[in-house]
């Protein structure tokens, strides 16, 4: 019989592993504390920005974020021929604008070793900036324009990938309480219980639970350091005024979406595991939504929301086995980059049940935080 496959979490990385996992051949149960794609995953702008998202270097990261990306379309098409949703995958490009003499400088760094990867991205000067972007502010100086980057309207990503799921034949369990009890056995493999009521028994364990996954510390003794960063995001009426691509400045981003509004995110605050949404947060959002696009001045958004982002110490998703427990593995700490990074996480955990990998060469185990917490240890 094919090996049973138990996955903790069902936001866009729980229900891209299970799909993966159940093409695999093997047996996928999703349990979900509350709804499918209710957290971080419902709460995402959902751009697809790989260049815009990783402004340093060239690193396994940017690897990692690329890969995802490249795999994206057929990724996304596969998903709607299973689940007959539509994900609204919009190639609107971007454009990072810069204000100031100051903020050109890191962008042109930027086009110089990112362009090998994006042969179109260029640097538009004020009158062609304008000329692609009518609507933004005259301060603006120029930009670096990428027509490759784009986006998904990450609930209904959520809702076709839960559909794909359930078509592919794996058995989804949304509100199941929270996690009461996880015991690990070599014997007989992971038993999870939920609420005080139901066990869940299987041979392997994916835990993608997002920026609660530090709990697995309490019921396996390694180091899971992933933490919350709350994103608070806003929209707008689209019928304000025109946003052709994606736009990011120093301060936030604006994206139109289908729904026939324009999102424009996000903070990035310490608040633990608060969801609201503050006066403070939003008027950031709405102050430097009115200096980037005018007709958006003084408006009201239509709507705001938060979410808890999965952060981790190095800034770098887990994506890998427990050390010491090969029946456990981590896909969690997506950060920012959870909805482009699904497609790659699931290859990446696809492999890992087919013991196709090795954490020597992988850069987001999470051996690299136990390894440092062990020589801590024998100081
Ligand atoms: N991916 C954008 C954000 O996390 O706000």
């Amino acid at each position: 019989m094919a090996q049973s496959v138990l996955i903790l979490g069902g936001g866009i990385i729980g229900l891209s592993c299970a799909l993966e996992a159940t093409g695999l051949g093997f047996r996928v149960t999703v349990v979900e504390e509350s709804g499918f794609g209710g957290q971080a995953t419902g709460a995402a702008a959902g751009m697809l920005a790989p260049f815009s998202e990783n402004p340093d270097g060239f690193d396994p990261f940017f690897r990692l974020c690329l890969d995802s990306f490249m795999q994206y379309p057929e990724w996304v098409r596969e998903i709607e021929e299973i689940s007959g949703e539509r994900v609204e995958l919009s190639a609107s490009g971007s454009l990072n604008v810069a204000f100031h003499e100051a903020d050109m400088l890191p962008m042109q760094t930027r086009l110089q070793w990112q362009r090998p990867y994006c042969a179109q991205m260029e640097w538009l000067d004020e009158s062609r900036l304008h000329s692609v972007e009518p609507r933004i502010s005259r301060k603006a100086i120029g930009a670096l324009y990428c027509p490759a980057e784009s986006h998904v309207f990450a609930p209904k990503l959520a809702i076709a990938a839960e559909e794909a799921c359930r078509r592919a034949g794996v058995r989804l369990v949304p509100h199941a309480g929270p996690l009461s009890k996880l015991e690990v056995t070599k014997a007989s493999g992971v038993s999870v219980t939920m609420g005080d009521a139901q066990t869940w028994r299987a041979d392997r364990l994916v835990v993608c639970t997002g920026a609660w996954s530090g709990f697995l510390q309490e019921w396996i003794r390694v180091g899971v350091p992933v933490h919350p960063i709350r994103g608070q995001i806003c929209a707008y009426d689209a019928g304000l005024g025109e946003v052709r691509h994606m736009v990011f400045s120093s301060q936030a981003y604006w994206v139109r979406k289908d729904d026939g509004t324009i999102v424009c995110g996000a903070s990035e605050d310490v608040a633990g595991f608060d969801r609201s949404v503050t006066a403070q947060g939003i008027e950031r959002l709405t102050r430097w939504s009115g200096r980037v696009f005018s007709f958006l001045e003084g408006k009201t958004p239509v709507r705001s929301w938060a979410g808890l982002r999965p952060a981790t110490l190095d800034g770098r998703p887990l994506i890998g086995e427990v050390p010491g427990c090969p029946e456990v593995i981590v896909a969690a700490g997506h950060y920012r980059n959870g909805i482009l990074l699904s497609p790659a996480t699931a290859s990446m955990v696809g492999r890992l049940l087919l013991a196709k990998t090795d954490s020597q060469g992988n850069a987001f185990s999470l051996e690299r935080f136990n390894r440092t917490a062990e020589k801590e240890r024998s100081r």
